[in-house]
């Protein structure tokens, strides 16, 4: 099989790339980033090797002896960007590459400095995941590939530089006004997990392997929210076996950032709106941190196995939860996961092939269906194995899963394979073909019960009817049961009743995102007007396409809010990551009127 990855022209007969070498300049007035690759490969090599790059401007390609190779860029395919071909002369070990971005690289965001916290500084940060660090490095940009990777990054001397990896001592002032950060990344990793970060970055110690990154105006906020990370990754050492990226650091970005977390090896990303100001949004922290087992080390082989990484994360995460905050805080989390997968399911139609586990993504864009399938069905399935085995047998189970497999890349059939052999007889008991392969949720998904949680679901059930919580129940509740109410509330209520609402469990005022997004959702739906200043501030600022879907989708119901949400979003577009904006243009392209 040459070409094993349908999202990326690497090809396995060739060689392969084993280290990297970037030596790269970031230009915030031309918004690119410029200088060069040196590829080294894993055998003497000569002829085709077939790389990824995405708007790339080729300058030269060498080996590192000086030798000129010649290359073909094939045209630019719109999701595959364009194979560039290099043709390697006998006996070549590294290729240097010279080169620039193109000017709409989607792997990179820039941002103007009032789109930062301290809005003094520019800020850019990459998002390479799923298939996006061709748009800044030719690469061979599949995860069946592994890299280690060196760095040198030459920024404005009044910024910092963060990225996947340890620093590594040196670096100077280049040029005036300019230095020169050098990073060292000894771990092979697929080359999404590549991350850089550049703005006015300070940090804090959280324990003396884990520090938080932010800039100065959030660090101390960031400090607070995130102070328990230690017991975390003690909890999860405990049950998926050591951690094995030397450092657990985070990195808080500006709000625009398109995502809730992103698992960056060394060096998780995250949003700011996880700053609460109450820690009840550190589950992100959980998942992207589980990820450093399932998905870092043991990595899905291709976008067709996705929920490898995402299924066994958001159930390794809820484990994680179970074990600091009880069995209770699990079943809510199953449960409000419950609803996002029913919602998914919903938007695609029930028979859709993106609901499907192991999925046939050939000719399509990854970010185009990307959805809470792979996550809550992905996560339903393991958690019915680990029901079914019995969870001490399970954990023998994920434990020798990670070891066999660490560093490497698998599809669902090789977990299938180790399934059979470890536990042999179970996949068939629970019906693995059709969890894998058919769309929908199985009937046999499991339930995730607490006393807490029926009596939430059937006050909110009774809503229509008249039934209210009182001011004890309210009382009582954490956020993320507050969140389950709402979740389960009609999706569009009278004026009364939104009044209600806001008044009786204070949304509107919320730091909670989760909290005050669905609060806003249902508002919005209600053309409930009290709430759209805070709907327009949320939407202006915030790119997590999490909340931007559900809001730009409740503001597509009334003609008043319609007109509403064009007025932000003209405003807000030249804001928003390109992966942002393109959500909202789908979002909208379906209102009617
Ligand atoms: N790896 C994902 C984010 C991602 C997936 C980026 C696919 C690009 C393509 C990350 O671990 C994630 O799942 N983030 C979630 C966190 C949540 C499930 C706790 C998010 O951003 O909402
Ligand atoms: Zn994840």
């Amino acid at each position: 099989m040459p070409r094993p990855d349908p999202h990326s022209y690497f090809d396995s007969d060739q060689p392969r790339t084993t280290h990297l070498d970037l030596d790269l300049a970031v230009d915030f007035d031309r918004r690119r980033v410029a200088g060069q690759v040196m590829l080294v490969l894993d055998r003497p090599s000569s002829g085709p090797l077939d790389l990824d790059s995405k708007g790339l401007v080729i300058a030269s390609v060498r080996t590192d002896l000086g030798r000129t190779i010649s290359y073909e860029p094939a045209p630019e395919e719109p999701i595959l960007g364009s194979r560039l071909r290099l043709m390697l002369p006998e006996g070549t070990e590294r290729v240097v590459i010279a080169y620039e971005t193109g000017p709409d690289a989607i792997g990179l965001q820039w941002l103007e400095p009032p789109q930062t916290a301290g809005g003094r500084h520019p800020f850019m940060f990459t998002q390479f995941q799923p298939i996006h660090a061709r748009t800044m490095i030719p690469c061979q940009d599949s995860p069946l590939v592994r890299v280690t990777y060196h760095a040198a990054v030459t920024i404005p001397e009044s910024l910092t530089a963060v990225m996947s990896a340890g620093p590594k001592d040196g670096g100077a002032s280049s040029e005036t006004g300019m230095r020169t950060m050098l990073f060292e990344m000894p771990q092979a990793i697929p080359t999404y997990l590549i991350a850089l970060a550049v703005g006015d970055l300070t940090s804090r110690d959280l324990s003396p392997r884990a520090r938080v990154w932010a800039e100065p105006a959030t660090v101390e906020a960031a400090a607070w929210e995130f102070a328990g990370v230690e017991q975390m990754i003690l909890a999860a050492e405990r049950m998926f076996g050591p951690y094995e990226w030397d450092r657990y650091d985070m990195l808080v970005l500006p709000p625009s950032f398109p995502y809730g977390g992103m698992e960056n090896p060394r060096l998780t990303f995250l949003t700011p709106t996880l700053l609460a100001g109450d820690r009840s949004l550190v589950d992100v922290v959980c998942h992207e941190l589980a990820h450093s087992w399932t998905g870092n080390l043991v990595t899905n082989a291709t976008m067709d196995h996705f929920w490898l990484n995402e299924g066994f994360t958001v159930w390794a995460e809820r484990r994680i939860l179970e074990a600091l905050h009880g069995p209770e805080a699990a079943a809510v989390s199953w449960a409000i996961g419950r609803v996002a997968l029913d919602e998914s399911v919903a938007r695609f139609g029930a028979d859709s092939p993106y609901t499907v586990l192991r999925t046939h993504l050939e000719g399509v864009d990854p970010d185009d269906v990307y959805s809470s399938v792979p996550y809550e069905k992905g996560s339903l399935f393991v958690g019915l194995l680990e029901r079914t085995v019995g969870r001490a047998r399970f954990d023998d189970f994920i434990r020798a899963y990670i070891r066999r497999f660490h560093f490497t890349s698998v599809t669902t059939e090789q977990l299938m394979a180790f399934v059979d052999q470890q536990l042999p007889g179970v996949a068939a008991k629970v019906g693995a073909d059709e969890w894998l392969h058919e769309p929908g949720v199985p009937a046999n998904a499991p339930a995730f019960r607490s006393a807490s949680l029926e009596e939430i679901t059937a006050l909110a059930a009774g809503w229509p009817a008249g039934a209210r919580p009182s001011a004890t129940q309210i009382a009582g509740w954490s956020p993320a049961e507050l969140l389950v109410y709402l979740q389960h509330l009609p999706r569009e209520l009278d004026r009364a009743a939104c009044g209600w609402l806001d008044e009786r469990l204070h949304l509107t005022g919320r730091g909670n995102y989760e909290i005050l997004v669905e609060w806003l959702t249902i508002a919005l739906g209600s053309d409930f007007e009290p709430v759209f200043g805070r709907a327009r501030d949320v939407l202006t600022k915030v790119g997590r396409m999490k909340y931007l879907r559900p809001l730009y989708g409740a503001l597509g119901r009334h003609a008043r809010t319609r007109a509403l949400a064009r007025e932000i979003f003209a405003a807000a577009a030249p804001t928003y990551h390109t992966l942002s904006r393109r959500v909202v243009e789908s979002v909208m392209e379906k209102y009617d009127g």
